[in-house]
């Protein structure tokens, strides 16, 4: 009866600020969270700290033994207050029942779960979708995204992963947006916003977590997990940058990393997580750990025992413990024991109280819970077209020669070779936990709605062993040739061969990194015994990563980048490779040529030795058995018309102090029929008391024009673009020479300078 009085006394007065103005909402808001806490003990503020993975299933027995026991005891006892991976209406509405009707305070749990690129209408995987440089789209597929999972219980998500990654190898180079900051930054927003929208209280939103704070995605040699040593221009120059943006798009959540940086753990790292992001950026959200990221500081050297972890941790600035059990089994101790300041513990809580506050968790702890509104939202038709359309703007066009694409549609014999030609799994890729095998749509169904050509379609090779899974190693068939001999029959004598060959959707992903960029196992003998008897190939590649296919560049006419493109993936290419949509994606990432290039990258320094000195001369930055330039460059994708940039112009010589330097730049389209182009603005600041990339993306804008057709394109400049974490360690433009660089790709094709004056 008290916990239940207690609840309805909070509800009441949170009732009433929801219908105040937002600003004294979040003053509202503040109040309730110290008066809430003013109730709350020790024990219970701690509670507060820990999230707990789902321990049973609620829908069966409860068990009384062992861990999940002692987990439920800890739920009812007001010692938890975040789960994740609990999903579906009943299971967390039985969870939620626990903590508000059994825990003294009733105190509702915040949901959390890993909705990275859509819940179980899938979207494409996040390096898919920033191809498309669409921030419509992407907000779009984001709150598409939270829709369903709200749908299904849940109220957070751990999205997005905003690390920047220039390391192919890295198999979570999938989860984020490449290895642009500008680009990173405007995706990073437009997915906080998406998932967020305008009131976070609604019952369609859930709250968005920047992670993983900070350079994970600088791990050494691409292994996941492993060591990050960067010093603290590149992060703030090139790592942070989506991260602030995130913070500004207003993310209520960030979580901390399982890498240490510069030999401290980011779960025990205070410069990152209390001076910069609360301290300089002023978050007032919450920091959650990576899975056991406070346990793996005692792995990694940096925490003796469980309770040095906590506290170290916990002093750090990490607000929540992710399934590691050390704050819930130490940091009460460690305050009774004066080693770690109450006030401390109170700011974390603080923060976990105000996002549950503005997500309406009191006021209605249930209202993610309505089975009507999971069976009417999940998967709704709506929301099938929302990533349909994502999935056909991320698909980018990496070569067409001979115009061999787009495909006729009628009178056309055509063989649709590869193993992942029918795959109705891997096209979901990887972190897509709610989504069931076998959902979307392969390329061979995809293709076949078109009616007027026959199809043909042999496997060739089978690309792994048995079937992967999310948790466990996918076996690569290296050894199993006895499809190859049929594959190349039936390719004989078409017209067109589309090859569709690539990554299985669990081989990039987290934990999957590797040390060969190239088709894995059999298929690139699959890809050169078929052109043995046919060159007209259409390659379409499905991975999670950039890949090094120098042989396929070299040979193949057509190339179609088609990553892991959720759901609706087969359709999306169908509709590419007829022409119904004319593709516009543009890589988010550098492709090498070889994964020795790697990490790869376009907005590289110059360093001392740029450039051949004379013919034969050794002694320059380069290889000797491989050129410095990348297969495909950031930014790079076709289309299947033609643009044609011209007349780079400046408005001044000089842009002074706080003016705005207007550049134009004249766009044609040549080709034979509508096309959308990305058109790109870079800049190099000349000379700076830190030495500046040779190129770095500043503005971009897409257009749509007719065959013959012409635009001005215009961009502004501003003090702000020139900015930079200078040799002062401040963050600020400086006097001097610039030059912009413009085209379709970082390989840009006009250049023009201007003088920056303070
Ligand atoms: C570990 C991953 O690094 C993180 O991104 C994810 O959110 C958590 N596991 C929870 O699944």
């Amino acid at each position: 009866m008290k916990k239940l009085s207690l609840l309805l006394l909070l509800s009441a007065t949170l009732i009433s600020c929801n219908n105040n103005s937002m600003s004294t909402n979040t003053n509202d808001i503040d109040r309730k969270v110290d008066s809430l806490l003013s109730l709350m003990t020790l024990e219970e503020k701690v509670g507060q700290m820990n999230q707990y993975n789902g321990f049973w299933n609620v829908t069966g027995p409860v068990p009384e033994e062992g861990d999940a026991a002692k987990k439920y005891d800890d739920l009812r006892n007001g010692r938890v207050g975040s789960m994740l991976n609990v999903r579906g209406v009943e299971e967390v509405r039985k969870v939620q029942q626990i903590a508000v009707e059994e825990s003294r305070l009733g105190i509702p749990l915040i949901i959390g779960f890993d909705v990275i690129h859509g819940y179980e209408t899938m979207s494409p995987i996040p390096l898919a979708e920033a191809a498309s440089w669409n921030m419509d789209l992407i907000k779009r597929s984001a709150e598409v995204a939270a829709r369903e999972a709200a749908a299904s219980g849940i109220n957070w998500t751990f999205a997005p992963m905003v690390d920047i990654s220039r390391d192919a190898r890295w198999g979570r180079v999938m989860e984020g947006a490449g290895e642009d900051p500008y680009l990173g930054s405007l995706v990073a927003a437009a997915r906080v916003k998406g998932f967020q929208g305008e009131d976070l209280s609604s019952p369609l939103t859930i709250a968005a977590c920047a992670k993983h704070f900070a350079a994970y995605g600088f791990s050494e040699s691409g292994k996941d997990y492993n060591t990050v040593d960067v010093g603290t221009a590149t992060l703030y120059n090139t790592v942070f940058p989506p991260f602030k943006a995130a913070k500004e798009a207003g993310v209520r959540t960030f979580m901390n990393a399982f890498n240490e940086l510069n030999g401290i753990p980011a779960t025990g790292n205070a410069f990152l997580q209390r001076e910069v992001l609360k301290g300089e950026w002023e978050f007032d959200g919450f920091v959650v750990s990576d899975w056991g990221s406070v346990n793996e500081m005692i792995i990694h050297g940096f925490a003796r025992d469980g309770r040095d972890a906590a506290l170290k941790a916990a002093t750090a600035g990490s607000d929540m413990d992710m399934e590691s059990y050390h704050y819930v089994n130490h940091l009460a101790k460690l305050v009774e024991d004066g080693e770690v300041e109450e006030s401390l513990i109170d700011d974390a809580v603080r923060r976990i109280l105000r996002v549950k506050f503005e997500l309406g968790l009191f006021e209605d702890p249930y209202k993610y819970c309505d089975a009507q509104r999971e069976k009417d939202i999940i998967g709704s038709e709506e929301h099938h077209q929302a990533v349909l359309e994502m999935a056909k703007h991320s698909i980018v066009l990496l070569k067409n020669e001979g115009g061999l694409l787009p495909l006729k549609k009628e009178g056309q014999s055509l063989a649709i070779i590869g193993p992942l030609a029918d795959d109705k799994t891997s096209p979901l890729g990887s972190w897509r936990i709610a989504a069931e095998d076998g959902t979307a749509v392969s390329v061979l169904e995809g293709m076949t709605t078109y009616e007027g050509n026959t199809i043909t379609h042999r496997q060739g090779v089978k690309l792994t062993e048995g079937s992967p899974s999310f948790t466990m190693e996918t076996k690569i068939n290296t050894t199993d040739r006895t499809g190859i001999p049929e594959a190349v029959a039936a390719a004989r004598g078409k017209d067109v061969v589309i090859m569709v060959l690539g990554e299985h959707g669990f081989q990039s992903g987290e934990g999957r990194s590797r040390t060969a960029l190239d088709l894995p196992g059999l298929q690139q003998e699959l890809l050169e015994a078929v052109y043995e008897v046919n060159k007209n190939i259409v390659l379409v590649l499905m991975n999670g990563r950039p890949l090094a296919i120098n042989w396929a560049d070299e040979h193949v006419p057509a190339i179609v980048e088609a990553w892991h493109l959720g759901s609706e993936s087969g359709n999306a290419i169908a509709q590419v490779l007829y022409g119904d949509h004319n593709p516009n994606g543009k890589l988010p990432m550098t492709f090498p040529r070889d994964v020795g290039q790697v990490p790869l990258y376009y907005n590289h320094k110059n360093t001392g030795r740029p450039v051949i000195p004379a013919p034969d001369l050794v002694f320059w930055s380069h290889y000797i058995d491989q050129t410095n330039q990348p297969l495909y460059p950031f930014g790079h994708g076709l289309s299947y018309t033609d643009f044609t940039y011209e007349e780079l112009t400046v408005s001044k010589d000089t842009l002074k102090g706080d003016e705005v330097l207007n550049v134009s730049l004249k766009l044609t389209n040549t080709g034979e029929v509508t096309g959308t182009e990305t058109a790109q603005l870079y800049l190099r600041d000349m000379v700076a008391s830190r030495t500046r990339p040779v190129k770095e993306l500043k503005k971009f804008t897409q257009v749509t024009l007719a065959p013959g057709e012409s635009q001005t394109l215009t961009f502004e400049i501003k003090e702000e673009d020139l900015a930079f974490y200078t040799g002062n360690n401040t963050w600020q433009a400086e006097s001097g020479d610039f030059t912009l660089f413009a085209g379709g790709s970082s390989n840009t094709v006009l250049e023009a300078t201007f003088y920056f004056e303070k």
